[in-house]
């Protein structure tokens, strides 16, 4: 397994990470069901296999994951590190439990570490901005967590380039607990961050944590535009696609994925995990799975590299459009 610093931070986290959006017995949104014995073997071969991180949030199966997170991981639980969420909304009929408030984020935090049976978070993120919360409220609150030593590090999960740049400034000025983390969409099918975030996060300091790298299970090999949706996938669970992009363009990567993978004797996702492995602005991909059949598929893209023709190939094939102003600055850095 490689290692690679959290951001500008001296945390070292594993290339792969797992995340337990699917650890739910009783099902979440689209995540699909796990038994707790395949959530163990999963969580086992991970640590086996030199994983070292793990993401959940308070929201995935409104703490189904942490309690089955923390219970598979026993007695190893303060050996690696865990990630978890605050910000959705956790009780409807509740205003309060929601959002990057201050009595929220205390309440949620010690509900999270209940759960886990942990008496700090190594990496605590908001899952998303609040817009109706101050956000210096909110960057005091994890200050001071952090302080009271509850909270090891502080990411940030879902932000646009100018909310880093604007929380890390205050940070800066007010001399508090600075962001080492951005967890964000980063997949073959989705390079937006590449404008605003990831030059934001190089800028400031922070590492990316990539969630799905493998577009929701799309860029796998089981989806391919001669075949029905296969009903056991997470597509077939879904009222409609989460992850914006075009199926038309999404079947043409993969056909070109499926001819790299015959290079290598690899797999789909192998390949589409290397892609993003490949980027020096990625900490860590955080894979999900739902079967310890499917782990061994993805971290079967550890030992090995894409030549660099074959990662310059699929960049260019799934190159955005440069908004403005990114291709006027461009145009004009030179002078
Ligand atoms: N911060 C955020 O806003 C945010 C949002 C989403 C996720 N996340 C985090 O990122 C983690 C990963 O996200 P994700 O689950 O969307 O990632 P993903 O890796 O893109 O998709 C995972 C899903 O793809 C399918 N799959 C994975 N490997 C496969 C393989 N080798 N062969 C066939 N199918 C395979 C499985 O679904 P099926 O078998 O059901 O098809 C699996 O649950 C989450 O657990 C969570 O920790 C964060």
């Amino acid at each position: 397994m490689e290692y690679r610093h959290l951001g500008r931070s001296g945390l070292r986290v594993s290339v792969f990470s797992i995340g337990a959006m699917t650890f739910t017995e009783k099902g979440w949104r689209s995540a699909g069901t796990m038994s707790f014995s395949e959530i163990q073997k999963v969580v086992d071969f991970a640590i086996d296999h030199g994983v070292n991180l793990f993401d959940t949030a308070d929201i995935y199966a409104f703490g189904e994951s942490e309690i089955l997170l923390g219970k598979a991981l026993g007695h190893r639980k303060n050996d690696v590190i865990i990630a978890t969420k605050v910000r959705g909304v956790m009780d409807e009929k509740d205003p309060n439990k929601r959002g990057l408030s201050r009595y929220h984020i205390i309440r949620s935090l010690d509900e999270s570490l209940k759960r886990l049976g942990r008496e700090y978070i190594d990496i605590y993120q908001l899952h998303w901005w609040d817009n109706h919360t101050p956000i210096e409220e909110t960057l005091e609150t994890l200050n001071d967590l952090v302080r009271e030593g509850k909270i090891r590090y502080i990411g940030i999960s879902d932000f646009a380039g100018w909310q880093i740049a604007r929380s890390v400034s205050l940070q800066e000025m007010n001399r508090w607990s600075k962001f080492v983390s951005a967890q964000m969409y980063y997949s073959l099918l989705g390079r937006d961050i590449e404008f605003e975030v990831v030059p934001a996060c190089q800028d400031l300091g922070l590492g990316i944590l990539v969630w799905s790298a493998l577009a929701g299970g799309f860029l796998t090999g089981k989806y391919s535009r001669d075949r029905e949706i296969p009903p056991d996938g997470r597509y077939a669970r879904m009222e409609k696609p989460f992850l914006r992009f075009d199926m038309e363009k999404g079947y043409f990567v993969i056909d070109e994925l499926k001819k790299i993978a015959e290079k290598y004797d690899a797999t789909v996702s192998q390949v589409a995990l290397n892609w993003v492995k490949s980027k020096p602005f990625v900490s860590s991909i955080i894979v999900g799975v739902r079967s310890l059949e499917q782990l061994k598929d993805n971290l079967g893209s550890v030992e090995w590299d894409l030549s660099e023709e074959d990662v310059d190939y699929l960049d260019q094939i799934t190159q955005p459009v440069r908004p403005y102003p990114q291709w006027f600055l461009d145009l004009f850095a030179h002078l």
